[in-house]
């Protein structure tokens, strides 16, 4: 059966890192709760642009394939946090890197990368595409209200990418599916910045969400959707060999794992590293996973994540023979010399905020 395998992937994460430590002097927070309640250490505020993101982790995830831009036929962009309304980060990673493949970015919050990976499957299955570029690219930080300590010390930004292409071998993706329950679409929301809304200053620019039912929903659905994912692969939950759930709060992964009984030695995490990247986190996590050497060949890998909407889904295949790179690239980016405190700051002041 004609399927999508990953012959690709890569990771940007920007410099500029703001710690618990950091935060600390500007909200009513420690470091001692946050790293219990959420397992977060420090996370990454961007000095680039979303596209700017996705286009380094592409970069990267097409140098791991041996591919060149030209011979993409989707690139598919999973981000809630777009640069503009208008065209769509996928066109401008397209602009930067080149091609004439179709470019579309899709909304599913953080569960965005699993989505969009299924999404690519499909056409590779219809035969409508043969090779995509999948990613998950996200500037959170663009929407953290530095007043609200409920939220702000648990989103970061970065950009993950893979290269798909069509395989009829036993690798690939071997079962994905996608879910959302819209009525609890007002648990997880930015409510300014869509049309709705674009012309009332007083309606807040920023995340707001109830931690608590995210929290329950969250390891309930991410439980049943992995289930389900490994029963229609034909598979035991002992197959599974890496396990890599969307990094939103370690509590929530754990939690995930145990229901599932997958041993926390499968579990691949590095939420302490970056926070909540949102649709960027799996991808980021796969791509560090694989150049640490812990995805070896013929892995069955279970990914699974859940976000606003409120959107989950789960997808899992096996790994092919190859989990080194091609090749590698730089990034292209330039450097920033400061830090993430600094750079949200800047971006506060220049919106009118103290
Ligand atoms: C947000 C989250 C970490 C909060 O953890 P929690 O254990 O549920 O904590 P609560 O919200 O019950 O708050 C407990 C106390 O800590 C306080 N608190 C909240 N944020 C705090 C912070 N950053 N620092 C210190 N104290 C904080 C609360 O005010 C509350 O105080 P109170 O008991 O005096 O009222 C947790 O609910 C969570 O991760 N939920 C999922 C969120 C998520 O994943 N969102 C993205 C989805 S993709």
């Amino acid at each position: 059966m004609r399927r999508a395998t990953i012959i690709g992937w890569g990771a940007y994460t920007p410099p500029a890192v703001l710690s618990n430590a950091d935060l600390e002097t500007v909200i009513d927070t420690n470091d001692e709760w946050i790293t219990t309640r959420s397992g977060i250490k420090e996370r990454r505020i961007s000095h680039v642009s979303n596209a700017e993101m996705a286009t380094a982790a592409s970069r990267r995830a097409l140098a791991a394939a041996g591919v060149d831009a030209s011979d993409i036929d989707l690139v598919v962009v999973a981000t809630c946090t777009p640069d503009r309304a208008l065209p769509s980060v996928a066109a401008y990673v397209q602009r930067q890197l080149g091609g004439l493949g179709a470019t579309m970015d899709l909304n599913a919050a953080c569960s965005g990368f699993v989505y969009a990976l299924s999404v690519a499957d499909g056409m590779i299955a219809a035969g409508t595409v043969n090779r995509a570029l999948v990613i998950g690219a996200e500037r959170l930080s663009s929407y953290l209200d530095l007043t609200d300590r409920t939220t702000a010390v648990l989103f970061g930004d970065g950009a993950g990418a893979v290269v798909v292409e069509a395989t009829e071998g036993p690798e690939g993706l071997l079962a994905s599916n996608l879910h959302s329950d819209g009525s609890l679409t007002e648990i997880l929301t930015i409510r300014g910045g869509g049309t709705e809304n674009v012309f009332d200053d007083a309606i807040p620019l920023t995340v707001a969400m109830e931690g608590r039912e995210i929290f329950r929903h969250a390891v309930t659905r991410m439980g049943e959707g992995t289930t389900t994912a490994i029963e229609t692969a034909d598979l035991e939950i002992e197959d599974v060999d890496v396990l890599i759930s969307h990094q939103a709060n370690i509590r929530i992964i754990d939690a995930t794992a145990k229901r599932l009984k997958v041993s926390p030695e499968k579990v691949y995490t590095n939420i302490h590293a970056y926070g909540n990247t949102s649709a960027a986190s799996i991808p980021i996590a796969l791509s560090e996973a694989l150049d640490q050497g812990v995805i070896e060949p013929g892995n069955i890998v279970a990914m699974v994540a859940f976000g606003g909407g409120l959107t989950w889904g789960a997808a899992v295949l096996r790994w092919g023979e190859r989990t080194t790179r091609l090749g590698d690239a730089d990034h292209g980016l330039p450097d920033t010399d400061k830090t993430g405190l600094q750079l949200l700051r800047e971006r506060a002041q220049g919106l009118g905020v103290q």
